[in-house]
């Protein structure tokens, strides 16, 4: 038989490499179906395009092929091998999207139980300030609020506090500048107030207050008041008492005494400090660690306005008497909610905060 010619010897080559690319394609397709997860792949991967592969054999193949065939037959199998590529590709993203559902499915139970959102809670240091002011509120009280920064005027002074007057020591301010400073009371709001309506005056006036105390279990250097007064015609001490147990038996409960204890203010006259039935121990006498067995807590001071400060603001003290206080806020919460440590207030502990809600 004559042996074939260049042409003809060509032509079968071209044929060849075209049927086996088809039957390597026809192969390459099955076991890619056929890989159920990334390891099978890549072994399909290995298996056709790695360096021993089928179809780097076939390449290696061009080599025999006369020379003005190997171009095209490179790119024929250039041309199947970028397909084949592809086809890895979208097998490959098929897998992942098929683990992600299965993996979806897996952790999905719809009867297990929410996540509730967390809500957060008031502050029981905002929540004493509220119950506070709406008592007074309910009683016809307003609620002021003044600022932070004060001059000493209405911090001292016009409290009938001059500047020799030894109580100013007592009172251990963060001063800003020569005249002003941060309030260490809330009394300034009774002056404001004073000066700016005609009695009868009715107000509470809760806020921030600072102090240059060292922090420990019972003391911050920034803490809040409440300040409350009432200045109209024929007051007395007895109406501050009364008021002065309703607040107690509404933050308290409703067995609540109230105790006056002499004490020295320069803007009230008599002055006292204000206790009240320990919370805890109700007064038993026990030993109690929020009372110290004493039966009886320290809310702040109060007293009857001094006749100066009357005058200072322009009120006749003959017409017109008054009764003033001012609690700390954080000592109420303390013994409100049985707390061990002023401190717990204000290191922002959901955990704590969130069970006196
Ligand atoms: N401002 C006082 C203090 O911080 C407390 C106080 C005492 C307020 C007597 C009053 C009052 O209104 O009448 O120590």
């Amino acid at each position: 038989m004559e042996a074939p010619g260049n042409a003809e010897r060509t032509g079968r080559f071209a044929l060849n490499l075209a049927e086996n690319l088809d039957e390597l394609r026809r192969r390459f397709d099955a076991a890619v179906a056929g890989a159920n997860d990334e390891q099978a792949l890549e072994s399909v991967r290995i298996a056709f395009l790695g360096r021993n592969g089928d179809v780097t054999k076939v390449r290696r193949s061009i080599g025999t092929l006369p020379a003005s065939q190997r171009r095209d037959a490179g790119k024929t199998i250039n041309d199947a091998v970028a397909a084949m590529e592809g086809r890895l590709d979208e097998a490959h993203t098929t897998l992942q999207a098929r683990a992600f559902e299965s993996e979806l499915a897996a952790s999905i139970d719809v009867s297990f139980p929410g996540i509730p959102p967390n809500l957060g809670s008031i502050h029981p240091v905002r929540r004493v300030i509220e119950q506070s002011c709406a008592y007074f509120g309910a009683h016809g009280f307003a609620v002021v609020v003044g600022p932070e920064a004060e001059p000493d005027y209405y911090n001292f002074d016009a409290l009938n506090i001059p500047s020799d007057h030894p109580a100013r020591e007592s009172f251990d301010s963060f001063w800003l500048n020569d005249t002003m400073l941060l309030r260490p009371h809330t009394s300034p709001m009774q002056i404001r107030t004073m000066q700016e309506h005609r009695p009868p005056i009715a107000i509470v006036a809760p806020g921030k207050c600072f102090r240059r105390d060292a922090v420990d279990a019972r003391h911050l250097f920034q803490f809040h008041q409440v300040e409350g007064l009432l200045v109209a015609e024929g007051i007395h001490f007895g109406h501050l008492k009364g008021m002065l147990t309703g607040l107690c038996r509404e933050l308290f409960g409703s067995d609540q005494r109230v105790r006056f204890r002499p004490s020295y203010f320069p803007f009230t006259e008599p002055s006292a400090e204000v206790d009240t039935t320990c919370p805890k121990c109700k007064g038993s006498n026990s030993p109690c660690n929020m009372c110290g067995g004493s039966g009886w807590i320290e809310l702040g001071g109060s007293g009857m306005v001094h006749p100066n400060v009357l005058r200072e603001v322009g009120y006749d003290p003959e017409r017109y008497s008054g009764w003033a206080f001012g609690f700390g806020v954080e000592r109420l919460a303390l013994s409100r909610y049985e707390v061990d440590d002023i401190r717990r207030f204000v290191n922002s502990d959901p955990d704590f905060l969130t069970q006196l809600a």
